[in-house]
């Protein structure tokens, strides 16, 4: 079963390489008959059973389903990275059919890490569906600007619109407990309520385990898990309450279901397997307060963050797209319909689920 998939994906590769990487990683015999056999041949083993002439490891085996402990990338400083933009043209009225049961309309939602990528879009999907925001992040100056701007899109978007969104913008630090349980005072003090939450704070490092600082495990985890944790928490309190229904979604990666390659990142795949299976565990949890709760598992997906990682790592591109059935990367505004289907009463018996968002990278 590994073989087969191992030998899958090693042929897609080689079909889409022409980069010096994939030319190393897999060369061209890997899927002839005679390296076919050498996957299954096994070790010798003289009289007591112990190992004598094992087959002389060859450059390629495991090489392509093998993280590579030279990439290393560590989350860049504030700075270092560009302010998204909103995306157009998709947020004005239209006279297309579609269920009622999609709109946000009268919903307030939080969205944390909403003032940069895919958070940015996730806010701006449910802005055009009507509903208020909160964007908290740590960067409360580009949260305030973004907030301006979405406000201003959905305007120019629907002229018409007597009725516009309310976008707030609002600091927090995600780990930390008093830092959430401020925000959370301040966002109902504005908005009146919470009935929507979408975790998108977070980040991924790659440095092999064995060299990782374990301050920076630490905050990783500290933002991906405990981030999601302490946001679930207040907002279901509140909820409860309010003995309001209500319907969160976190945002996971698919890194919490399969490990990724060539770069290593245990740690981060780790926080990831937990917040999907957060999702599952507060959605039975919180099921009898009309509560739902989902995760959004994206795939690789071109923000700001993956755009510098590709940029200093160029041969990456061609070796992740290899291994992705649709056979490019994902664009933010891609989570815009499955976040909406989530948050809204269109998914009203969903609850648990992990939404996969990734081109089909996790079923191969
Ligand atoms: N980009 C991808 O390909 C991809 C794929 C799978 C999952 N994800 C996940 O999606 C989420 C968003 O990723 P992105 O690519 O949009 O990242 P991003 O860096 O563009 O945006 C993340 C935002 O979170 C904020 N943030 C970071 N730490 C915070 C903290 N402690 N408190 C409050 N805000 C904080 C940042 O200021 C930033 O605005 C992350 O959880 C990430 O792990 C991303």
């Amino acid at each position: 079963m590994f073989r087969t998939q191992l030998l899958r994906h090693a042929a897609r590769a080689v079909r889409a390489s022409s980069s010096p990487v994939k030319a190393r990683a897999v060369p061209t015999p890997l899927l002839s008959q005679t390296t076919r056999r050498s996957f299954m041949m096994t070790a010798q083993k003289d009289q007591k059973g112990k190992k004598t002439n094992e087959e002389p490891e060859l450059e390629h085996e495991g090489s392509f389903a093998r993280t590579d402990s030279s990439v290393q990338v560590e989350y860049p400083a504030e700075g270092e990275l560009p302010s998204s933009t909103p995306v157009q043209g998709r947020g004005g009225a239209h006279l297309k059919r579609t269920l009622a049961t999609y709109s946000l309309e009268g919903r307030v939602g939080v969205v944390t890490g909403g003032a940069r990528g895919l958070g940015l879009v996730m806010s701006q999907a449910m802005v055009i569906s009507g509903a208020d925001v909160a964007i908290v992040d740590l960067n409360k100056e580009e949260a305030e600007k973004q907030a301006v701007e979405l406000m201003a899109s959905f305007r120019k978007e629907n002229p018409e619109a007597t009725n516009v969104p309310l976008v707030t913008a609002h600091y927090a630090d995600v780990s930390s407990p008093e830092s959430v349980e401020a925000v959370i005072a301040d966002i109902i003090k504005q908005h009146g309520k919470i009935d929507n939450l979408v975790t998108s704070a977070g980040f991924t490092e790659n440095f092999e385990a064995i060299n990782y600082p374990i301050d920076r495990v630490r905050k990783l985890w500290g933002v991906n898990v405990d981030g999601t944790y302490l946001f679930a928490i207040a907002v279901a309190k509140h909820l409860m309450a309010r003995k309001e229904p209500g319907s969160m979604v976190f945002v996971g990666s698919m890194s919490g279901s399969i490990v990724n390659v060539p770069q290593p990142q245990a740690p981060y795949n780790a926080a990831k397997a937990a917040v999907r299976h957060l999702a599952a565990s507060l959605a039975v949890e919180w099921a009898h307060a009309g509560i739902r709760v989902n995760c959004i598992s994206p795939g690789y997906m071109l923000t700001a963050l993956t755009k510098k990682i590709l940029d200093d790592n160029p041969e990456l591109k061609n070796q992740w797209t290899s291994l992705i059935p649709q056979g490019k990367m994902g664009n933010p505004e891609d989570l815009m319909g499955p976040v909406t289907f989530l948050l809204s009463d269109a998914s009203s018996y969903v609850t648990g689920a992990d939404l996969r968002v990734d081109g089909g990278y996790t079923v191969t």
